[in-house]
């Protein structure tokens, strides 16, 4: 696995107590995390080894193939030449297992009886579920409400695979029932639901939480991604020119990205774009500072682009995008111009995800969707400039479970949410007491 933190061209910022402001040490993750994958989150070391076990059930799934978009480019008449990394073909049909294996397996090293979460869409549940059983862990999801209503399908999936799955917000957690005293209709946000999983994990010793995004260990588990990308890409004779992620918290974009910003670091030419929604423009219209993971501040506060820890996004289908928060290293390697973010609206999403169905027969979650959406505008592009341009894209997962946003769209029931600057600037006022970045902005 790579490690991008070796390579950082400006060195990361600590991780803070939410208590005390201080950086943290690995004692003040010890109640939430094993402390195998806590070395992991603070580790500079470049190359992590992939133990055994680890790879055995990698290679259920592994390596995901690369594909070339023919026939899409044909669609289009383009002089590009695009390919697509499908990590749809795990069994949970997203990148999320490459990490929920790995987090599974450090914790049963660890002694982990039971690791709880939140999950968005229900990809990261799901794909924790999974991982769970194959090594005989108990699972406790709290599932964002909006998607838990809307997607009965993963809820299934995460009971076939054995974990319980709650609506988030719950009356089962403090943090829940306070959110729901404020507003018993809440549709539930990622923040919300990592407060409830933080709280459970932490008042039993022998219960660990796990996060599906955002942390440096995440990052380093999808490096796979991208090195196995590498590596194909050359058995094709080709090199991108622009590679392509959607970023929800940042990890199926990384995974692909990262082992190739190392040769952009290294002096490549290469266009890096992490695409978000433009309901929740984290990384377009937040500003980069320390914030907290979750709603009710029981996280470090990371630094990171971010809209405010209360910031409740419109209820976009691409639920696995309704983050406050970014990765600290995506948005660092931003900072550093490594990195372009850019943002994309709902509509055109879909009817880039219905163009790429029709061609290559893959019908993509509406996350991924954001990257196949600017993978078109950057293959239009290259035809307006008459260029061959190489471009890569991270195809994160399959939408089979998710054809009820699918159907919202074709009934004409999908709006696009254009997101005010004062509601924007309402959520960032919490962030005016909190410590701030060297480089916040
Ligand atoms: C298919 C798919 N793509 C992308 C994402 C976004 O998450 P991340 O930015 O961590 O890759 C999700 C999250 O649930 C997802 O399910």
């Amino acid at each position: 696995m790579y490690n991008i933190m070796a390579d950082m061209p400006t060195p990361m910022e600590p991780p803070l107590h939410p208590g005390t402001g201080q950086p943290c040490g690995p004692e003040d993750l010890a109640p939430i995390f094993p402390m195998n994958l806590i070395e992991q989150e603070m580790s500079t070391q470049q190359w992590i080894d992939i133990p055994e076990e680890i790879l055995d059930k990698y290679a259920i799934w592994r390596p995901s193939p690369l594909f070339r978009a023919r026939n899409l480019e044909k669609a289009l008449d383009t002089p590009a030449r695009i390919y697509f990394k499908n990590e749809g073909v795990s069994p949970a049909g997203s990148h999320k297992p490459n990490t929920a294996l790995a987090q599974a397996y450090y914790n049963k090293v660890a002694g982990t009886k039971k690791i709880t979460t939140e999950t968005g869409a229900g990809q990261w549940g799901s794909s924790l579920a999974m991982c769970c059983s194959f090594f005989g862990i108990e699972c406790k999801v709290f599932m964002v409400k909006i998607s838990y209503n809307q997607k009965p399908y993963r809820r299934l999936m995460m009971e076939t695979w054995g974990a319980n799955c709650t609506a988030s917000p719950s009356t089962e957690t403090k943090a829940g029932r306070s959110i729901l005293e404020k507003d018993p209709d809440s549709p539930g946000s990622l923040g919300m639901a990592i407060s409830e999983a933080v709280e459970e994990a932490v008042a039993d010793e022998n219960t660990k939480y796990a996060l599906g995004s955002v942390l440096n260990h995440v990052m380093i588990h999808q490096s796979i991604i991208g090195l196995e990308a590498l590596k194909q890409m050359e058995m094709a004779g080709d090199y991108p020119d622009v590679i392509i992620g959607s970023a929800g918290g940042g990890s199926n974009f990384a995974g692909l990205a990262f082992p190739f910003a190392r040769d952009k670091i290294n002096g490549k030419q290469i266009d890096i774009i992490a695409v978000e929604p433009t309901s929740c423009p984290t990384m377009t219209r937040g500003p980069f500072a320390y914030d907290f993971g979750d709603t009710v501040q029981m996280t470090p506060l990371l630094p990171m682009h971010t809209l405010g820890h209360n910031f409740v996004p419109a209820p976009i289908h691409a639920g696995g995008l309704r983050y406050h928060g970014m990765a600290p290293l995506v948005s660092q390697l931003i900072l550093d111009g490594i990195i372009r973010p850019e943002a994309i609206h709902q509509l055109e999403t879909f009817k880039a995800g219905i163009t790429f169905a029709r061609s290559e027969g893959y019908i993509s979650a509406p996350e991924c969707n954001h990257a196949v959406a600017m993978t078109i505008r950057e293959a239009l592009k290259a035809k307006e400039e008459g260029k061959e341009k190489v471009i890569l894209f991270n195809w994160s997962g399959h939408g089979l479970v998710d054809m009820a946003s699918y159907e919202s769209y074709f009934r004409g029931n999908l709006a696009d949410h254009d997101l005010p600057q004062e509601q924007i600037d309402a959520a960032l006022k919490d962030l005016e007491t909190l410590p701030k970045p060297r480089q916040g902005k």
